[in-house]
């Protein structure tokens, strides 16, 4: 085993390969592509390294239809699943995926068990709670990214709004990855600036709003897939701040053991990122109006768990 770090991407699709990208331009270790379709991991893998004199990276990537190779990862990011298809029910595309997830999962843990698992798959929060009970290992090692892209619709959006750099923008968002996650403006800000002190209410109504449907927005655009490049950058900087030991807090989905009032339940929450994977969840006082909104969203995550019989 080499000195590097080494990430597995389950999943050359969209988010996977796009993320192996990322990964390796930020030169974070080696990485490990695989997915069921022969060819497609190890041909993008040899892509990507071929990319690499060009770039300037110095990474190994393999691609692969089985998970040898993946042996010893630090950090296993899961994006495999399927979308849905006319005639597929949202149950039936919740139960396809979460089959999808648990056999990756067995493959990662059994080479990988001291790893940190990075889920990506959809319906997120859903996803994190099958990975959390099939892979046996603690809720600090799987963890679920959509904070940190859904807060990055968000300050994408509020940085064009102000005219300023992405940079001084920072975003929060709470709950479940849907239609009722719950952006909070008073806790974003440009340069520390209260965002409610810069933007009239309708303009930070109508960003939240946009912020709620940022997916789906992508997909009407695109009509044949969803969005890959936040979304595979999220799941990357939430892989550097655990491999750099960096302790960012990011919102991410976490199992909750009673912080906001929620328990046994995976939500997105304010999460320190570090070596040991979700280091501290962070507890904020919310609005009246602001809770009932987090519960809201945790009752649609609910739901689908109990469909699972989770
Ligand atoms: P995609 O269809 O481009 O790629 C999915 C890949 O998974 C395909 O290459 C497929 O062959 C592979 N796959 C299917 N079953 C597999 C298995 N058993 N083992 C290994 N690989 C398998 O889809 P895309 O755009 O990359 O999205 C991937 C997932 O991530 C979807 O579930 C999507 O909804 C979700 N997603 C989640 C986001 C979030 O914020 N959490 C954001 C964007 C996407
Ligand atoms: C997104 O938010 C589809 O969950 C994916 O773009």
């Amino acid at each position: 085993m080499g000195a590097r770090k080494k990430i597995t991407v389950v999943g050359a699709g969209n988010v996977g390969a796009t993320a192996a990208h990322w990964l390796a331009a930020k030169e974070l270790g080696d990485v490990v592509l695989v997915d069921i379709v022969e060819g497609v991991p190890q041909g993008k893998a040899l892509d990507l390294a071929q990319a690499a004199p060009v770039e300037g990276f110095d990474v190994r990537m393999t691609g692969a239809n089985t998970y040898d190779d993946t042996a010893d990862s630090d950090v296993v990011i899961i994006t495999a699943g399927l979308a849905r298809k006319p005639g597929m029910s949202r149950d039936d595309l919740l139960k396809t995926n979460a089959g999808i997830v648990s056999q990756v999962v067995d493959e990662c843990v059994k080479r990988s068990p001291n790893s940190i698992l990075i889920i990506v798959s959809n319906p997120l929060d859903a996803m994190c709670q099958v990975a959390l009970r099939r892979s046996g290992f603690p809720k600090h090692r799987v963890i679920g990214m959509a904070g940190v892209l859904d807060s990055a619709r968000m300050r994408c959006f509020l940085a064009e709004a102000l005219d300023v750099s992405v940079e001084n923008v920072t975003a929060f968002v709470l709950g479940g990855h849907g239609d009722t996650m719950v952006p909070l403006p008073r806790f974003s800000t440009c340069a520390g600036i209260p965002i409610t002190e810069l933007l009239p209410k309708d303009q930070i109504d109508a960003i939240v709003k946009r912020t709620a449907g940022g997916g789906a927005e992508i997909v009407s655009l695109l009509k044949t897939g969803s969005a890959y490049y936040a979304p595979s950058a999220a799941a990357v900087e939430m892989t550097e701040s655990i491999l750099k030991d960096k302790k960012k807090i990011l919102p991410c989905a976490a199992y909750l053991e009673g912080e906001y009032g929620i328990n046994g339940l995976y939500v997105g929450v304010p999460c320190k990122l570090g070596a040991r994977g979700l280091e501290q969840i962070i507890e904020i006082n919310l609005t009246a109006e602001e809770r009932i909104a987090l519960h809201k969203s945790a009752s649609a995550v609910q739901e689908l768990v109990d469909v699972l019989g989770l």
